[in-house]
């Protein structure tokens, strides 16, 4: 097959956060290559190491052992210069003199617009959604949410058992930069009787920590043992929170940041199996002579888009969702 393909040797990077399941992606993107009659070349610590000419020939035994493994084999950073366009044709060239002709890039949405100007500078580049936020507008699906979610719940389960030992509320902070999915699926996962979530947030703190005091009041009338809030990451302010509900309730509360955790665990079979497809199809794209795509899951289908329309779109929590969580806390 590898007369037939577009590419003769393709770079595989991750970038950004890492998120369980980019090494099940890496593995696919490497053997699917190699089955096509395709090279493979490593880049390790994302575009930065892209940059430093931190490359080198995959072979076989590099992919052997890593699908049920946390985090990136590839090492991942962030690289502010990226940014900046001399940067970016610096790659380009570096890719051209490394002779790799298809590029899959792993990351969230900033890593997007990285693999789109490669693109613009003649790269055949393809990228797969990898971030734990679940905060991609394209697809329905990204690597390392299932993981994270997984996790946080057991976590929580935790947090839940002393707490209902104590008669106490707890606050649990889950991550997702601005977006509340991780919060909204942690909080109906570990059946919270309160989910707070950017999306739903008009910014008015004292406004939120009354209903908040009014909910636990009412809860504890109705003779609950516990209390458990899932607060996401872009709200915050959780230690603050909890004082002053305390206060305002007479109930003990705590605050629990979970953090880095949740980014770490080998991946579920969702992550893996999915992340597995995904490579492949980046591969399968590559090989066909496409450019600028990024691959995406939706109504259960594996699809891919142009990176400037995926970019372009918008998702939002769904209001039945979000609504059903408030009536299963009650
Ligand atoms: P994520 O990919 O998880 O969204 P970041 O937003 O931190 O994470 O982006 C990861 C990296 O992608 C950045 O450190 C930078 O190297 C690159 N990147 C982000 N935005 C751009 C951009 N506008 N142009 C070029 N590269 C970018
Ligand atoms: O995007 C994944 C994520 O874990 C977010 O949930 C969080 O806000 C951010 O990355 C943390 O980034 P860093 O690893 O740079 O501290």
């Amino acid at each position: 097959m590898g007369k037939t393909s577009a590419v003769d040797t393709i770079g595989i990077l991750t970038s950004g956060g890492d998120a369980s399941g980019m090494n099940a992606a890496i593995r696919a993107v490497a053997r699917t290559a190699w089955d096509r009659g395709v090279k493979v070349k490593g880049i390790r610590r994302g575009y930065s190491g892209l940059l430093n000419r931190e490359i080198f020939d995959m072979d076989r035994t590099f992919t052997g052992d890593i699908i049920s493994r946390g985090g990136t084999v590839l090492f991942t950073a962030r690289c502010e210069e990226f940014k900046q366009e001399e940067y970016q044709k610096k790659a380009a060239d570096i890719l051209r003199e490394e002779g790799i002709d298809g590029l899959v890039v792993i990351g969230g949405d900033g890593s997007f617009r990285g693999a789109q100007k490669l693109a613009a500078h003649g790269v055949n580049t393809v990228a797969l959604p990898g971030t734990i936020d679940l905060d991609i507008a394209c697809t329905e699906y990204t690597i390392g949410f299932d993981t994270a979610v997984n996790v946080a719940m057991e976590a929580i389960d935790k947090i839940r058992d002393t707490s209902t030992s104590h008669e106490r509320c707890s606050i649990v902070e889950v991550m997702g930069r601005n977006a509340g999915y991780i919060a909204l699926w942690c909080g109906i996962a570990a059946g919270a009787e309160d989910i707070i979530i950017p999306e739903r947030f008009d910014g008015n703190r004292p406004k939120l920590e009354a209903k908040l005091i009014d909910s636990i009041l009412e809860k504890k009338a109705l003779g609950k043992k516990h209390h458990l809030i899932i607060n996401a990451e872009g709200i915050g302010h959780s230690y603050g929170m909890a004082k002053r509900i305390e206060q305002g309730t007479g109930v003990e509360t705590r605050a629990t940041i979970l953090g880095y955790m949740q980014r770490g665990g080998a991946p579920t079979a969702k992550d893996r199996v999915y992340a597995s497809y995904m490579g492949a199809l980046a591969v399968d794209l590559l090989c066909a002579g496409a450019t600028n795509r990024v691959v995406g899951y939706r109504n259960g289908q594996y699809i891919d888009y142009d990176i400037e329309d995926a970019l372009g779109m918008s998702k939002d929590v769904d209001e039945y969702e979000f609504q059903i969580a408030q009536v299963l806390g009650k």
